[in-house]
């Protein structure tokens, strides 16, 4: 399966990243940055800082939006940290990034490659999937699934009381993407709320030792305390690797096809996800939304593929 990761490095970012680099069904043609929990210049350094501790200097890194369509940028370094990926000893990573812009990457890449067969996994703000939409018209047809993490239904928000953060940041670009056509597989908070970095969890990781459990264990360690202190549980979410396991192992989910909307303009509910999930609209069904996960099977399938790292 052929996959491009797009994405704003975070821990749980890293978490999807070394995911998809750790499973063999997979093939990450590239992965294009935008900004999101930090700017720009964090995030693509981030996402090869990553491949690096993976052991994969090979992949394609670029470097895509730096700000959303039409906001300023909201950014979360006081859930991810200063550095967006706080916790192990960074470095300046050994391989350059790709020259080009990440959303001409995107472009190029989906009529290169046979129609159908390319699948989207945007794990922040969806600015440069939107962009890459807008440039190309033609692209939504060819694209074989969008697999996102962002909005909540039941959970509701998580960066303000009804918005989760990748929607919130670019709400303008999130409609468009939901408009898009092509099918779309929505992770939810309601999802990502159910994997959490228990203790347990983590020492497994620990276990594994190599190069990149080490330093996921330092950023979970890092990570998790936000939001054990905000919900008062043992670990955080971790948010953006259920779109990859998803890919892989879908029997873990499950939820319905549902219609969403982006809300755009009230004040006070700018960036919501309106899901359709009793179907009380006539609106066309637009989005597979998840909403149960089993999180030990998820924390198998993650312990598994981050051994394959060693
Ligand atoms: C999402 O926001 C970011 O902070 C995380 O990386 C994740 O993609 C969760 O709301
Ligand atoms: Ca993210």
């Amino acid at each position: 399966m052929k996959i491009i990761i797009d994405t704003d490095p975070g821990q749980d970012d890293a978490a999807a990243i070394m995911l998809a680099l750790g499973s063999p069904e997979l093939e990450v043609l590239g992965i294009t940055a935008v900004a999101g929990n930090v700017p720009l210049a964090l995030t693509e350094r981030n996402a090869r800082i990553v491949c690096e501790m993976s052991g994969r200097t090979d992949i394609k890194v670029f470097a895509g939006a730096e700000a959303p369509l039409v906001q300023p940028l909201v950014t979360a370094e006081h859930v991810h940290g200063k550095t967006g990926l706080d916790g192990p000893e960074l470095f300046n990573p050994s391989f350059p990034l790709q020259d080009g812009h990440a959303v001409d990457f995107i472009v190029e890449t989906l009529l290169a490659e046979a129609p159908g067969t390319v699948t989207l996994c945007p794990i922040g703000p969806l600015t440069n999937i939107a962009l890459a939409l807008q440039k190309e018209p033609s692209l939504a047809g060819r694209i074989q699934q969008i697999v996102l993490m962002g909005g909540g239904y039941f959970a509701q928000g998580n960066i303000t009381p009804s918005a989760e953060f990748n929607i919130y940041v670019d709400p303008e670009a999130a409609a468009i993407v939901m408009a898009c056509g092509a099918p779309i597989v929505m992770m939810p908070l309601d999802v990502t709320h159910k994997v959490m970095t228990t203790k347990a969890r983590v020492e497994r990781i620990r276990a594994i030792d190599n190069r990149a459990a080490r330093a996921m264990v330092e950023m979970l360690v890092f990570y998790e305390r936000f939001d054990e202190e905000k919900y008062g549980t043992d670990g955080g979410p971790l948010h953006d690797p259920t779109t990859i396991a998803w890919l892989l192992q879908p029997d873990l989910f499950q939820g319905r096809m549902c219609n969403v909307e982006i809300e755009t303009s009230s004040k006070l509910t700018r960036g919501a996800t309106v899901v359709d999930w009793w179907g009380v609209t006539k609106r066309a069904k637009n989005a597979l939304v998840l909403q149960e996960v089993d999180a030990d099977g998820f924390f198998d399938l993650f312990a598994e593929r981050l051994a394959n790292l060693g």
